[in-house]
Protein backbone atom coordinates (compact mmCIF):
# COMPACT_ATOMS: atom_id res chain seq x y z
CA UNK A 1 0.00 0.00 0.00
CA UNK A 2 2.67 2.24 -0.69
CA UNK A 3 2.23 5.87 -1.73
CA UNK A 4 -1.42 5.86 -0.30
CA UNK A 5 -3.32 9.13 0.03
CA UNK A 6 -3.47 8.31 3.91
CA UNK A 7 -0.01 6.14 4.28
CA UNK A 8 0.75 6.14 8.05
CA UNK A 9 -2.28 7.91 9.59
CA UNK A 10 -4.41 6.77 12.53
CA UNK A 11 -7.90 6.74 11.15
CA UNK A 12 -10.86 6.14 12.99
CA UNK A 13 -14.46 6.21 11.62
CA UNK A 14 -17.90 5.68 13.77
CA UNK A 15 -20.48 4.12 12.20
CA UNK A 16 -17.53 2.31 10.12
CA UNK A 17 -19.42 -0.81 9.77
CA UNK A 18 -21.65 -0.47 7.06
CA UNK A 19 -22.88 2.06 4.14
CA UNK A 20 -20.76 5.57 3.68
CA UNK A 21 -18.83 4.70 6.88
CA UNK A 22 -18.17 0.92 5.77
CA UNK A 23 -17.01 2.09 1.75
CA UNK A 24 -14.74 4.71 3.99
CA UNK A 25 -13.21 1.50 6.17
CA UNK A 26 -12.14 0.00 2.94
CA UNK A 27 -10.94 3.48 0.91
CA UNK A 28 -9.02 4.83 3.86
CA UNK A 29 -7.17 1.11 4.53
CA UNK A 30 -6.43 0.97 0.58
CA UNK A 31 -5.25 4.38 0.61
CA UNK A 32 -2.58 3.46 4.04
CA UNK A 33 -4.35 4.02 6.91
CA UNK A 34 -4.83 2.13 9.99
CA UNK A 35 -8.74 1.79 10.39
CA UNK A 36 -10.18 1.52 13.90
CA UNK A 37 -14.49 0.73 12.80
CA UNK A 38 -16.39 2.00 15.83
CA UNK A 39 -20.03 0.75 15.46
CA UNK A 40 -23.14 -0.61 16.95
CA UNK A 41 -23.20 -3.42 15.01
CA UNK A 42 -20.47 -5.77 15.76
CA UNK A 43 -20.50 -9.13 13.91
CA UNK A 44 -21.16 -6.47 10.37
CA UNK A 45 -18.06 -4.20 11.59
CA UNK A 46 -16.07 -7.48 12.68
CA UNK A 47 -16.58 -9.27 9.29
CA UNK A 48 -15.08 -5.57 7.96
CA UNK A 49 -12.25 -5.31 9.68
CA UNK A 50 -11.55 -9.05 9.04
CA UNK A 51 -12.10 -8.52 4.90
CA UNK A 52 -9.89 -5.36 4.94
CA UNK A 53 -6.86 -7.36 6.78
CA UNK A 54 -7.36 -9.72 4.67
CA UNK A 55 -6.59 -7.52 1.23
CA UNK A 56 -3.01 -6.35 2.70
CA UNK A 57 -5.31 -3.35 4.63
CA UNK A 58 -4.84 -2.54 8.92
CA UNK A 59 -8.20 -2.37 10.56
CA UNK A 60 -10.14 -3.38 13.76
CA UNK A 61 -13.28 -3.12 14.99
CA UNK A 62 -14.46 -1.67 18.52
CA UNK A 63 -18.18 -1.54 19.57
CA UNK A 64 -19.99 1.26 20.82
CA UNK A 65 -23.15 3.03 20.72
CA UNK A 66 -21.29 6.36 20.06
CA UNK A 67 -24.42 8.54 21.31
CA UNK A 68 -23.66 7.08 24.74
CA UNK A 69 -20.47 8.77 26.86
CA UNK A 70 -19.72 5.37 28.66
CA UNK A 71 -19.68 3.57 25.74
CA UNK A 72 -17.86 5.89 23.60
CA UNK A 73 -15.29 6.43 26.46
CA UNK A 74 -14.63 2.52 26.76
CA UNK A 75 -14.26 2.44 23.11
CA UNK A 76 -11.54 5.01 22.41
CA UNK A 77 -9.41 3.53 25.55
CA UNK A 78 -9.23 0.52 23.56
CA UNK A 79 -8.95 2.27 20.24
CA UNK A 80 -6.33 4.91 21.54
CA UNK A 81 -3.93 2.26 22.96
CA UNK A 82 -3.98 0.32 20.00
CA UNK A 83 -2.76 3.58 18.06
CA UNK A 84 -0.61 4.38 21.25
CA UNK A 85 -2.38 7.27 21.65
CA UNK A 86 -1.45 8.56 18.20
CA UNK A 87 -5.02 9.40 16.22
CA UNK A 88 -4.81 11.61 12.61
CA UNK A 89 -7.78 11.18 11.45
CA UNK A 90 -11.67 10.96 12.81
CA UNK A 91 -14.86 10.46 10.64
CA UNK A 92 -17.66 11.37 12.25
CA UNK A 93 -20.24 9.14 10.19
CA UNK A 94 -22.92 7.32 12.44
CA UNK A 95 -26.11 8.55 12.25
CA UNK A 96 -29.66 7.74 11.78
CA UNK A 97 -33.01 9.56 10.83
CA UNK A 98 -36.51 9.85 12.05
CA UNK A 99 -39.47 10.27 9.47
CA UNK A 100 -42.38 11.32 11.29
CA UNK A 101 -44.83 14.32 11.26
CA UNK A 102 -43.65 16.24 13.54
CA UNK A 103 -46.75 16.50 15.66
CA UNK A 104 -46.17 12.90 16.49
CA UNK A 105 -42.38 13.09 17.27
CA UNK A 106 -41.88 12.40 20.88
CA UNK A 107 -39.49 13.83 23.50
CA UNK A 108 -37.63 10.37 23.66
CA UNK A 109 -37.33 10.61 20.21
CA UNK A 110 -36.27 14.13 20.18
CA UNK A 111 -33.48 13.14 22.52
CA UNK A 112 -32.47 9.82 20.77
CA UNK A 113 -32.05 11.97 17.66
CA UNK A 114 -29.72 14.64 19.16
CA UNK A 115 -27.85 11.90 21.08
CA UNK A 116 -27.05 9.73 18.18
CA UNK A 117 -26.34 12.69 15.19
CA UNK A 118 -24.76 15.45 17.63
CA UNK A 119 -23.95 14.43 20.81
CA UNK A 120 -21.74 11.27 19.37
CA UNK A 121 -19.99 13.74 17.44
CA UNK A 122 -19.38 15.62 20.63
CA UNK A 123 -18.34 12.78 22.63
CA UNK A 124 -15.89 11.54 19.69
CA UNK A 125 -14.63 14.93 19.26
CA UNK A 126 -13.75 15.15 22.55
CA UNK A 127 -11.86 12.13 22.42
CA UNK A 128 -10.05 12.29 20.01
CA UNK A 129 -9.11 15.76 20.28
CA UNK A 130 -6.09 15.25 23.16
CA UNK A 131 -4.21 13.15 20.69
CA UNK A 132 -4.36 15.61 17.80
CA UNK A 133 -3.50 18.28 19.73
CA UNK A 134 -0.93 16.29 21.08
CA UNK A 135 0.69 15.77 18.17
CA UNK A 136 0.55 18.83 16.55
CA UNK A 137 -2.78 18.30 14.34
CA UNK A 138 -5.38 16.27 12.75
CA UNK A 139 -8.61 16.24 10.22
CA UNK A 140 -11.76 15.65 11.51
CA UNK A 141 -14.48 15.41 9.09
CA UNK A 142 -18.16 14.90 10.10
CA UNK A 143 -21.33 13.51 8.26
CA UNK A 144 -23.92 16.48 7.64
CA UNK A 145 -26.76 16.22 4.83
CA UNK A 146 -28.48 18.55 2.51
CA UNK A 147 -31.23 18.52 5.23
CA UNK A 148 -28.63 20.97 7.09
CA UNK A 149 -29.71 23.88 5.00
CA UNK A 150 -33.00 22.23 3.25
CA UNK A 151 -36.22 21.64 5.01
CA UNK A 152 -37.92 18.37 4.38
CA UNK A 153 -41.15 17.71 5.87
CA UNK A 154 -41.44 14.89 7.84
CA UNK A 155 -37.82 15.45 8.76
CA UNK A 156 -37.88 18.08 11.31
CA UNK A 157 -36.00 16.51 14.30
CA UNK A 158 -33.44 15.33 11.67
CA UNK A 159 -32.93 18.64 10.19
CA UNK A 160 -32.46 20.29 13.22
CA UNK A 161 -29.34 17.61 14.57
CA UNK A 162 -27.84 17.95 10.52
CA UNK A 163 -28.34 22.08 10.87
CA UNK A 164 -26.06 21.42 14.32
CA UNK A 165 -23.61 19.17 12.52
CA UNK A 166 -23.02 22.13 10.20
CA UNK A 167 -22.33 24.59 13.12
CA UNK A 168 -20.00 22.05 15.65
CA UNK A 169 -18.05 21.95 12.36
CA UNK A 170 -17.33 25.14 11.75
CA UNK A 171 -17.20 26.16 15.64
CA UNK A 172 -14.42 23.42 15.95
CA UNK A 173 -12.55 24.51 13.00
CA UNK A 174 -12.73 27.97 14.14
CA UNK A 175 -11.46 27.22 17.97
CA UNK A 176 -8.86 24.55 17.06
CA UNK A 177 -7.75 25.89 13.20
CA UNK A 178 -4.38 28.06 14.88
CA UNK A 179 -3.49 24.49 16.45
CA UNK A 180 -3.12 22.37 13.23
CA UNK A 181 -7.09 21.13 13.42
CA UNK A 182 -8.95 20.95 10.02
CA UNK A 183 -12.54 20.30 11.02
CA UNK A 184 -15.12 19.42 7.49
CA UNK A 185 -18.26 18.39 6.91
CA UNK A 186 -19.87 16.48 3.80
CA UNK A 187 -23.48 16.90 2.93
CA UNK A 188 -24.88 14.12 0.71
CA UNK A 189 -28.51 14.02 -0.68
CA UNK A 190 -30.13 10.89 -1.22
CA UNK A 191 -27.21 7.77 -0.75
CA UNK A 192 -27.50 3.98 -1.63
CA UNK A 193 -27.29 2.47 1.97
CA UNK A 194 -29.25 0.99 4.30
CA UNK A 195 -30.72 4.54 6.36
CA UNK A 196 -31.27 6.02 2.65
CA UNK A 197 -33.66 3.70 1.30
CA UNK A 198 -35.37 3.41 4.26
CA UNK A 199 -35.49 7.29 4.19
CA UNK A 200 -37.03 7.37 1.10
CA UNK A 201 -39.44 4.72 1.64
CA UNK A 202 -40.70 6.55 4.70
CA UNK A 203 -40.91 9.59 2.94
CA UNK A 204 -43.24 8.08 0.03
CA UNK A 205 -45.61 6.06 2.69
CA UNK A 206 -46.07 9.93 4.08
CA UNK A 207 -46.37 11.30 0.84
CA UNK A 208 -43.65 12.80 0.17
CA UNK A 209 -42.55 13.60 -3.74
CA UNK A 210 -39.53 11.46 -3.82
CA UNK A 211 -40.30 8.71 -6.04
CA UNK A 212 -37.38 7.21 -8.41
CA UNK A 213 -38.79 9.86 -11.15
CA UNK A 214 -38.76 12.86 -8.35
CA UNK A 215 -34.85 11.38 -7.49
CA UNK A 216 -33.76 11.68 -10.77
CA UNK A 217 -34.82 15.26 -11.29
CA UNK A 218 -33.70 16.61 -7.65
CA UNK A 219 -30.36 14.57 -7.98
CA UNK A 220 -29.88 12.44 -11.42
CA UNK A 221 -29.91 9.54 -9.54
CA UNK A 222 -29.32 8.12 -6.64
CA UNK A 223 -25.80 8.27 -4.90
CA UNK A 224 -23.30 5.51 -4.05
CA UNK A 225 -21.44 5.27 -0.56
CA UNK A 226 -18.52 5.14 -2.47
CA UNK A 227 -19.02 8.90 -3.58
CA UNK A 228 -19.47 9.98 -0.38
CA UNK A 229 -16.43 8.01 0.70
CA UNK A 230 -14.47 9.95 -1.76
CA UNK A 231 -14.99 12.90 -0.40
CA UNK A 232 -14.36 12.55 2.89
CA UNK A 233 -11.22 10.77 1.57
CA UNK A 234 -10.45 14.10 0.18
CA UNK A 235 -11.47 16.50 3.19
CA UNK A 236 -9.04 13.93 5.57
CA UNK A 237 -5.98 13.86 3.46
CA UNK A 238 -3.03 16.52 3.33
CA UNK A 239 -4.66 17.13 -0.01
CA UNK A 240 -7.28 19.01 1.74
CA UNK A 241 -4.76 21.16 3.73
CA UNK A 242 -6.37 24.60 3.28
CA UNK A 243 -9.76 23.53 3.92
CA UNK A 244 -11.00 24.33 7.21
CA UNK A 245 -14.93 24.78 8.37
CA UNK A 246 -16.26 24.21 4.53
CA UNK A 247 -19.59 22.21 4.43
CA UNK A 248 -18.97 20.08 1.06
CA UNK A 249 -22.58 19.29 -0.25
CA UNK A 250 -22.21 15.62 -2.80
CA UNK A 251 -25.83 15.86 -3.97
CA UNK A 252 -24.76 16.00 -7.82
CA UNK A 253 -26.47 19.73 -7.96
CA UNK A 254 -29.56 19.52 -5.99
CA UNK A 255 -29.43 22.41 -3.56
CA UNK A 256 -28.49 24.65 -6.49
CA UNK A 257 -30.66 23.74 -9.20
CA UNK A 258 -33.74 24.14 -5.97
N1 LIG B 1 -28.13 7.66 3.26
C1 LIG B 1 -28.48 8.90 2.96
O1 LIG B 1 -29.29 9.15 2.05
C2 LIG B 1 -27.87 10.03 3.74
C3 LIG B 1 -27.97 11.33 3.23
C4 LIG B 1 -27.38 12.37 3.95
C5 LIG B 1 -26.71 12.11 5.12
N2 LIG B 1 -26.63 10.84 5.57
C6 LIG B 1 -25.94 10.61 6.84
O2 LIG B 1 -25.14 9.44 6.77
C7 LIG B 1 -25.21 8.78 8.04
C8 LIG B 1 -25.88 7.42 7.86
O3 LIG B 1 -25.02 6.64 7.16
P1 LIG B 1 -25.34 5.74 5.90
O4 LIG B 1 -26.21 6.43 4.95
O5 LIG B 1 -24.03 5.23 5.49
O6 LIG B 1 -26.30 4.63 6.54
P2 LIG B 1 -26.10 3.20 7.13
O7 LIG B 1 -27.31 3.01 7.96
O8 LIG B 1 -25.78 2.24 6.06
O9 LIG B 1 -24.79 3.31 8.05
C9 LIG B 1 -24.78 3.93 9.28
C10 LIG B 1 -23.77 3.23 10.17
O10 LIG B 1 -23.76 3.90 11.43
C11 LIG B 1 -23.90 2.93 12.45
N3 LIG B 1 -24.56 3.54 13.59
C12 LIG B 1 -25.81 4.06 13.65
N4 LIG B 1 -26.06 4.49 14.89
C13 LIG B 1 -24.96 4.25 15.63
C14 LIG B 1 -24.62 4.46 16.98
N5 LIG B 1 -25.47 5.02 17.83
N6 LIG B 1 -23.40 4.09 17.41
C15 LIG B 1 -22.53 3.51 16.55
N7 LIG B 1 -22.80 3.27 15.26
C16 LIG B 1 -24.00 3.64 14.81
C17 LIG B 1 -24.73 1.82 11.83
O11 LIG B 1 -24.60 0.61 12.53
C18 LIG B 1 -24.17 1.77 10.42
O12 LIG B 1 -23.04 0.94 10.33
C19 LIG B 1 -26.02 9.63 8.95
O13 LIG B 1 -25.18 10.53 9.63
C20 LIG B 1 -26.91 10.35 7.98
O14 LIG B 1 -27.44 11.53 8.50
C21 LIG B 1 -27.19 9.80 4.92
Amino acid sequence: MADGRLESKNAVISGGAAGVGGAASKIFAREGAHVAIVDIQDEVGAALADEIRGQGGQAFFVKADVSSGDEVAAAMAEVNKRFNNRIDILFNHAGTVIVKSFLETTEQEWDWMMNVNVKSMFLMTRAVLPSMLGKGGGAIVNTSSISAVAGTPMEVLYCTSKGACHMFTRAIATEYRDQGIRCNAVCPGFIKTAHGLRELKELQALGVEVTEEDLCRLQGRICEPEEVANVALFLASSEASFVNGETVFVDNGMLVST
